[in-house]
C-alpha cells in the first residue's frame, strides 16, 4: 500500500496545482500527443543504441546512405551501426590519444576525465572504402582514414600507424562549437586551430594544393561559434562553387556604442581559392559574409532578434528550385528565452552577396554601404569562365590584381543582411521548458498541399515535431506541435540529429548515444477517422479502416481523409464511422464518494490541445447541463474535483473533449453520494474502531468486510458480481496494475489506484475503476 500511498500523493500533487486555474483549452504550442521514452520503445517506434560501456560521449555522426551505414564518434572509439538492419551487429575500433598524450595533457591542467582523452569529432566520407577520422587528440588533434570497406560490407578498421597530426582539421577541445564539411578529396573546417583556443579560422587541407586559412590579423572572424559548414553549387558552372559557412559571432557594438552583441553570420569562401600572390599568400582570397537576420517585430516597430544561431538545416530542392536554409535561433536576452527558426533562400543569400560591401570609415564610425568603385573581378567571386574571359586574365585567385584582394581584406562584410522568407520566423517558441538544440526538416507531401515537418531536438532527450502552417499573405504561421517523443530514457542535450527519408527515419545523437526514431507511426493516432483527422499530420490519412501512412502515389484515393490545414473531422469523416470512444460512451463507471468529503473523477483527454467539458444529469433529469464550477467543484487539467461532495452532486457525469468542433465523449460516471448519516452508523457498528477516523485506517482493519457494508448501505442488489469488482478493483496491489496513460508520466501511474487520500483535512476514498480503451491499455 505504501506504493499507492505513494502514487496517490504525487497525482494529488500535481492536481492541486492545477485547481484554479481556467479549463484547459486549446493551446498552440503543446504538442498533440507525448509518448514516453517507453511508449516509443513498446511500439518499436524507436530503439537505442548506447554502446557497450552504457553512454558513447558522442561528438560526431556520419549518415552513410550509400554503404547503409551509420558512423558514430565518441571518446576514445569509433562505431560503425547497419541502417538495414535491426539495432545489433555494432563495430566497434577503439582509438585512445597517441601514447603519453594523455599524461601531457593532465600536466598542462587539463581535466582528465573531460578534456584528456580523443574525442572524435570529424567524420567525413573520403573514398569508396575509407572515411577520414579526427579527434581531439587530448588536446592534440589527430586524423587518420578508416578502412570501412565497400558498400555492402561490414568492415571498421584502424591502422595506429597512419594516424597523423590534425592540426587545423579537428578543434583541441571536445565542447568548442566547430563545422567541417570534405569537398573534392579536402577537409574545409570552421575552428580554433591552438591550443588555447584564440586562433580562430577558416582552414582547408588534405589535398594536393597547399593548405589555405583566414588571416587572423584582420580579425575576419570574431569570436566564432561556427555552426554547419557545406559545399553549395551557386549554378551549373563547377568552377563557381563555393563552401558556406553558417556561423555566430560576438562583434563590438555596431553602432559605434559600449559592449558586444552576438549576431549570427553566413560567409562563404570559392572551392577553387588558391590564395594571393604577392598579398594574403595561403590564405582565402574570396572570402565574404553577411548578416543573417531571425526578428519578430514588436508593438512600436522595436523587434525581437534571436541572434544566437544553432543549428542549420538545408533542404535540398528538387531540381530547378532554389535551395531552402531552415535556421534555429535562440535570444541571447537575460531576461527572456527564446527560440525561432527562420527559412532562407539561396537565391536571398545570393542576392546579398551581389549587393553593396559595408564600409565604415573607422572604428567610431557608422556602417554604410560602400560608395567607391569596386576594382574588377568582383571581389568574392571565384575565378571561372566570367573572370577569364579573352583580355580578362583571371584563371586563378593568383591572378587577381591586388587592388581586388586589398578590397575583400578590408570589406568582407556586406552591407545589407540576409532576411528570412516572408521577413518573419516560421516558428518562433517561448516560454519553454526546455532549449532546442538541433533541426531538421522534411518536406512531405500530403492531400492538400505540401508541408515542410520540423523536427527539434531539445536540450533534454526529446524531439518535437511540429508543422507551421502559412495563412495567406502576411498573417502570422499557424504552429502546430504534432508530437512530442522522448527519445532518450534521461534528460540530454540532443547534439546531433540527421534524417534519411528513404527509410523514413530520425538519426538521433545526444552524448549519451543514438536513437533511431520513426518519422512516422500513424496508428497511434488512434483508430478513427476523426482522430486521424485531427492529428494533422502530414504523414498519415484516415484509408477507410485505419490511420495510415499517406502515400500520394498510391490507389484508393477517394477513401483517404486528411486535413492538415483544419483538422476538421466534422467535414473529413461524415460516415466514416464514429470514435474509438464509442464503447467508452456507452460504459458508465460507477463510483462512490462519501458526503462533505472530497471526491475526484478523473478525465484525461488524449490531446492535451482539446478544450474539455464536464456535463451532468441528475436522477430523474432528461436532459443534461454542464457542470458549473466553483470554488467547491474545480475543473483540474486531469478531471473533475469535489472539494466537499453534496448529496446533490450525485447523477450522471459526462466528459467531453472539443477540438476543433469536433466534440468526443472520453467517460461517463455515475456519481453517487453516501449520505453521512449512513455512514456514521456504520462506523459505530465497527468494534475494532473508537471513532470514524480516517479511511485508511479502516480499511487496514479488516479489508473485505467494511466495504462490502458500505456496498450494502448503497443498495446494490447484485452483490455477488459487485463483489468481485471490488476485489478487481480495491483489493489488489496498485502495482500489479499499473500502467503509465501516455505521457502522463509518474502522476497518473496506477490507474487502479484504491483511492484518494487528502490528508489530514480530506478524508475520503474514491473508487473508480476506469474505462480505458482496450487500446489504450495495450500501450502501457
Ligand atoms: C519490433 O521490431 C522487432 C525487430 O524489427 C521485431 O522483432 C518485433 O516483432 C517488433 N515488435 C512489434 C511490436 O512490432
Ligand atoms: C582510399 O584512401 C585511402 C587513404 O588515402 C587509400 O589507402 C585507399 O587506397 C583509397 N581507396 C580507394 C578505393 O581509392
Ligand atoms: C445514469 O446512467 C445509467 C446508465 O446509462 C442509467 O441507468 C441511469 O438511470 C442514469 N442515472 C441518472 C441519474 O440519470
Ligand atoms: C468525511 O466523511 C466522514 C464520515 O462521514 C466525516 O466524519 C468527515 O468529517 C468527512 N470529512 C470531511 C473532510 O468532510
Amino acid at each position: 500500500m505504501a506504493g499507492s500511498a505513494w502514487a496517490i500523493c504525487c497525482l494529488l500533487g500535481s492536481l492541486l496545482f492545477h485547481v484554479g486555474s481556467p479549463s484547459p483549452g486549446p493551446s498552440p504550442s503543446v504538442p498533440r500527443l507525448r509518448l514516453s521514452y517507453r511508449d516509443l520503445l513498446a511500439a518499436n517506434r524507436s530503439a537505442v543504441f548506447l554502446g557497450p560501456r552504457g553512454s558513447l560521449d558522442l561528438q560526431v555522426m556520419y549518415l552513410d546512405e550509400y554503404r547503409d551505414r551509420l558512423f558514430l564518434g565518441g571518446r576514445d572509439a569509433l562505431y560503425s551501426l547497419r541502417l538495414d538492419q535491426a539495432w545489433p551487429d555494432p563495430r566497434e575500433v577503439l582509438w585512445p590519444p597517441q601514447p603519453g598524450q594523455k599524461v601531457e595533457c593532465v600536466r598542462k591542467g587539463k581535466d582528465p576525465l573531460t578534456e584528456c582523452a580523443n574525442f572524435v569529432r570529424v567524420l567525413q566520407p573520403h573514398n569508396r572504402t575509407h572515411v577520414l577520422a579526427c579527434g581531439t587528440g587530448a588536446f592534440q588533434p589527430i586524423c587518420t582514414f578508416v578502412t570501412v570497406g565497400h558498400r555492402g560490407e561490414h568492415v571498421l578498421h584502424l591502422d595506429p600507424s597512419s594516424v597523423e597530426n590534425g592540426r587545423g582539421r579537428c578543434p583541441h577541445e571536445p565542447s568548442r562549437p566547430f563545422a567541417s564539411t570534405f569537398v573534392g578529396g579536402e577537409l574545409y573546417t570552421g575552428l580554433t586551430a591552438d591550443f588555447l583556443g584564440r586562433e580562430a579560422m577558416i582552414f582547408r587541407s588534405g589535398g594536393p594544393r597547399p593548405a589555405l586559412r583566414s588571416d587572423s590579423d584582420q580579425r575576419l572572424l570574431q569570436d566564432p561559434r561556427f555552426v554547419m559548414a557545406a559545399r553549395i553549387p551557386d549554378n551549373s558552372d563547377r568552377d563557381d562553387d563555393k563552401v558556406y559557412f553558417f556561423f555566430s559571432e560576438t562583434v563590438p557594438s555596431p553602432d559605434g556604442g559600449p559592449g558586444h552583441v552576438t549576431v549570427s553570420r553566413v560567409g562563404r569562401v570559392c572551392v577553387n581559392d588558391a590564395g594571393g600572390q604577392r598579398v594574403l599568400v595561403n590564405k582565402w582570397s574570396t572570402f565574404l559574409k553577411a548578416r543573417l537576420v531571425c526578428s519578430v517585430p514588436g508593438p512600436g516597430g522595436a523587434e525581437t532578434h534571436f541572434d544566437q544561431l544553432e543549428d542549420v538545416f538545408l533542404l535540398w530542392p528538387k531540381a530547378g528550385k532554389s535551395l531552402e536554409v531552415y535556421a534555429l535561433f535562440s535570444t541571447i536576452s537575460a531576461v527572456f528565452q527564446g527560440f525561432a527558426v527562420c527559412v532562407y533562400h539561396m537565391v536571398d543569400i545570393w542576392e546579398v552577396f551581389n549587393g553593396p560591401f559595408a564600409h565604415r570609415d573607422g572604428p567610431q564610425h557608422q556602417w554604410g554601404p560602400y560608395g567607391g568603385k569596386v576594382p574588377f573581378p568582383r571581389p568574392g567571386v571565384c575565378p571561372s569562365k566570367m573572370t577569364a574571359q579573352p583580355g580578362r586574365p583571371f584563371g586563378s585567385t593568383k591572378d587577381y590584381p591586388d587592388e581586388v584582394l586589398q578590397f575583400v581584406r578590408d570589406h568582407p562584410l556586406m552591407f545589407q543582411p540576409v532576411r528570412p522568407r516572408r521577413g518573419r520566423p516560421v516558428l518562433v517558441k517561448t516560454h519553454l521548458a526546455q532549449q532546442l538544440r538541433q533541426i531538421v526538416v522534411d518536406r512531405v507531401e500530403a492531400e492538400d498541399g505540401v508541408y515542410d515537418v520540423i523536427f527539434l531536438g531539445t536540450d533534454s532527450g526529446s524531439v518535437l515535431k511540429v508543422i507551421a502552417l502559412q495563412g495567406s499573405g502576411l498573417t502570422e504561421p499557424e504552429e502546430v506541435v504534432l508530437e512530442e517523443l522522448q527519445v532518450f530514457k534521461v534528460p540530454t542535450p540532443i547534439t546531433e540529429m540527421e534524417i534519411s527519408v528513404k527509410r523514413q527515419t530520425l538519426y538521433v545523437g545526444s552524448p549519451l548515444g543514438v536513437v533511431r526514431l520513426q518519422l512516422h507511426q500513424c496508428e497511434t493516432y488512434g483508430s478513427a477517422c476523426a482522430e486521424c483527422c485531427l492529428a494533422r499530420d502530414p504523414y498519415c490519412a484516415w484509408d477507410g479502416s485505419s490511420c495510415a501512412r499517406y502515400r500520394p502515389s498510391s490507389g484508393k484515393r477517394r477513401f483517404r481523409r486528411q486535413d492538415i490545414r483544419h483538422g476538421n473531422p466534422a467535414v473529413q469523416c461524415l460516415g466514416q464511422g464514429q470514435s474509438q470512444n464509442k464503447e467508452a460512451s456507452g460504459l458508465v463507471t460507477r463510483v462512490f464518494g462519501t458526503e462533505h468529503n472530497s471526491t475526484f473523477l478523473e478525465c484525461l483527454p488524449k490531446s492535451p490541445q482539446a478544450a474539455v467539458h464536464w456535463f451532468l444529469q441528475r436522477p430523474g433529469d432528461k436532459g443534461t447541463d454542464q457542470v458549473k464550477t466553483d470554488e467547491r467543484v474545480v475543473q483540474t487539467a486531469q478531471g473533475l474535483l469535489f472539494r466537499r461532495l453534496s448529496r446533490l452532486d450525485a447523477g450522471n457525469y459526462t466528459c467531453t473533449t472539443l477540438e476543433h468542433g469536433f466534440s468526443q465523449t472520453v467517460v461517463r460516471f455515475a456519481l453517487e453520494v453516501i449520505a453521512a448519516a449512513q455512514l456514521d452508523s456504520l462506523f459505530l457498528r465497527e468494534p475494532r474502531l473508537e471513532a470514524p477516523s480516517a479511511w485508511g485506517s479502516l480499511a487496514s482493519a479488516s479489508p473485505k468486510a467494511w466495504y462490502k457494508d458500505i456496498l450494502q448501505l448503497t443498495g446494490f442488489a447484485n452483490l455477488p458480481r459487485v463483489d468481485e469488482y471490488c476485489e478487481r478493483v480495491w483489493c489488489r496491489g496498485v502495482g500489479e496494475r499499473s500502467g503509465s496513460f501516455r505521457g502522463k508520466g509518474k502522476q497518473a501511474k496506477g490507474k487502479s489506484w484504491a483511492g484518494l487520500e487528502l490528508g489530514k483535512k480530506m478524508k475520503s476514498r474514491v473508487q473508480a475503476e476506469h474505462n480505458r480503451t482496450p487500446r489504450e491499455v495495450e500501450a502501457t
